[in-house]
């Protein structure tokens, strides 16, 4: 089947967070299952600059509100290798080539007209679905969170003046929290038919909203795993849209997150100092060993080591890892971080590590290698989120044998399984706790700690967090099942 898949970034070229790995992760997997699947992406300094056998679809002719400003705007399309996949990119240097983020500035301002620049996105999938490049056009279009938001409702907006169905969607929500809401006067730019406005389309709570327009508007739903597709229903974790996340009930799903192994493996990580597996973990003893002296922690090999890493924002509840910070390290833990994120809890993690250079290392910035380095060389891996879709660090974790400390939310609830006495022998993978709290989760680290005193039964865990498979077919299977339904 012909896939179009519309996103925003994709792995190894352009990532924020697990959104691009899933984006890159997704296609292949699909293909492998014989299906003929492209990515349509913004064009992005590095995203033009990955493609290769370039050609020219077509010049843009937007509605008149969409437009980028001076200079051109054209559909490319050719190959990314480096993501292994054919991609369409949407060439408008007036909307995408800027010195910042995807999404903000420098400064981490969101750009004024973001509406324009993934309106634009939505539009070009949608105008695919309707034979804008001759040569191809999708069965299915999934569009992958508020950035391509727009894609189902142009596509329904195209099939109602045609009277015809064109394609089915499928709208992939990786975090409701970020629903790309504009003033309310930016509805006409987009050039959509008058009736999309109001409760029955765009519009949330005077907003315009491009969650809500994919929630809306798309033939099924998906989120990254089945709990949180139970949680978005409910007031707490819905973010306001619960209310038609619940009439949409029967169209939404939870599909996890698969481990892409090509990058994600320590038998065959070549940016490990050493690689290993679970019939032979000495190497991963060489990664810690190097990780300790890299960081200037104590290198001890018995000193358990607790890492993370993530995003600094509000979602990963590490203003709890603070408070918790001084007990893990009286317990024994070695604290090891890379993120990076909100400039005050930039600045309260550097001032701990400096209170406690030998227990407490952290790692300001986006360096992929070292996340690399810093899971392999960990024992444990903490992932106290708020709340939490899926969440990709802790199945790295898994894989590389480096047991996940979790709050029982989202993904995180379906992916670890908690050690007790009783689950020890059965299906212990990790650490769960429940409390949003600095003592739930130093309960939990302490629970952790007691098993790495037992290096039998740690051993025996960690085994089994290693035999654990969370493989992509197993998720494009259900995106396939999906897509026979809308297409
Ligand atoms: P989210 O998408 O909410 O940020 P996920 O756990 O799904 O959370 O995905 C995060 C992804 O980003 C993982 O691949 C993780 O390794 C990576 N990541 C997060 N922060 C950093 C960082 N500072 N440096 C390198 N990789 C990071
Ligand atoms: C979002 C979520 C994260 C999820 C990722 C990929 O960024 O915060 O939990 O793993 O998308 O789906």
């Amino acid at each position: 089947m012909r896939v179009l898949q519309v996103c925003a970034e994709i792995f190894p070229l352009l990532k924020t967070g697990g959104l691009a790995d899933v984006a890159g992760a997704l296609p292949p997997a699909l293909r492998a299952r014989g299906h003929e699947v492209r990515v349509l992406l913004p064009g992005f300094g590095a995203i033009l600059a990955g493609l290769e056998s370039t050609v020219v679809v077509c010049d843009l002719y937007p509605p008149a509100g969409l437009s980028w400003g001076a200079g051109r705007a054209r559909l490319l399309f050719g190959r990314l290798p480096a993501a292994d996949v054919d991609a369409y990119v949407i060439d408008a240097p007036g909307f995408y080539a800027r010195p910042g983020g995807p999404y903000a500035d420098a400064q981490q301002q969101a750009y004024g007209d973001n509406h324009l620049r993934f309106g634009l996105l939505g539009w070009v999938a949608a105008e695919l679905a309707q034979g804008m490049d001759p040569y191809w056009s999708p069965a299915v279009l999934h569009a992958h969170d508020w950035h391509a938001g727009l894609a189902p409702v142009y596509l329904r907006a195209a099939q109602q003046a045609r009277h015809q169905h064109l394609a089915g969607s499928v709208f992939t929500v990786h975090n409701l929290a970020y629903q790309g809401c504009f003033a309310a006067h930016h509805f006409p730019d987009l050039g959509l038919p008058a009736q999309f406005w109001g409760v029955e389309g765009v519009e949330f709570h005077g907003q315009l909203s491009f969650m809500k327009g994919g929630l809306y508007h798309a033939d099924r739903l998906t989120t990254v795993s089945p709990t949180y597709a139970r949680e978005i229903q409910g007031a707490e974790q819905g973010c306001g849209l619960d209310g038609l996340l619940r009439t949409r009930a029967a169209d939404l799903s939870g599909i996890l997150n698969g481990v892409d192994g090509a990058v994600w493996s320590p038998a065959v990580d070549a940016l490990l100092p050493a690689c290993y597996d679970r019939d032979d973990l000495s190497g991963k003893a060489v990664c810690k060993a190097a990780l300790q002296q890299s960081l200037g922690l104590a290198v001890d090999p018995a000193r358990p080591i607790v890492c993370i890493v993530s995003r600094l924002t509000e979602q990963k509840g590490l203003h709890l890892v603070l408070q918790a910070l001084p007990g893990l390290v009286a317990q024994g833990w070695q604290f090891a971080m890379l993120g990076s994120g909100d400039a005050w809890m930039e600045a309260a993690f550097r001032d701990a590590a400096a209170a406690q250079p030998a227990s407490i290392a952290v790692r300001l910035g986006y360096d992929e290698p070292f996340a690399h380095r810093l899971i392999a060389g960990s024992d444990a891996i903490l992932v106290p989120s708020r709340f939490e879709p899926c969440g990709l660090t802790q199945l790295y974790g898994l894989a590389y044998g480096t047991l996940p400390i979790v709050r029982r939310v989202g993904g995180l609830a379906d992916t670890v399984a908690d050690t007790q006495l009783d689950t020890l022998d059965t299906t212990a993978t990790g650490f769960v706790f429940d409390a949003f709290t600095a003592d739930a989760l130093q309960a939990a680290a302490a629970r952790a700690l007691a098993l790495h005193r037992r290096p039998a039964d740690w051993a025996l865990v960690r085994d089994r967090a290693m035999r654990q498979s969370f493989d992509w077919d197993a998720a494009a299977a259900q995106y396939e099942a999906l897509y026979h339904a809308v297409a």
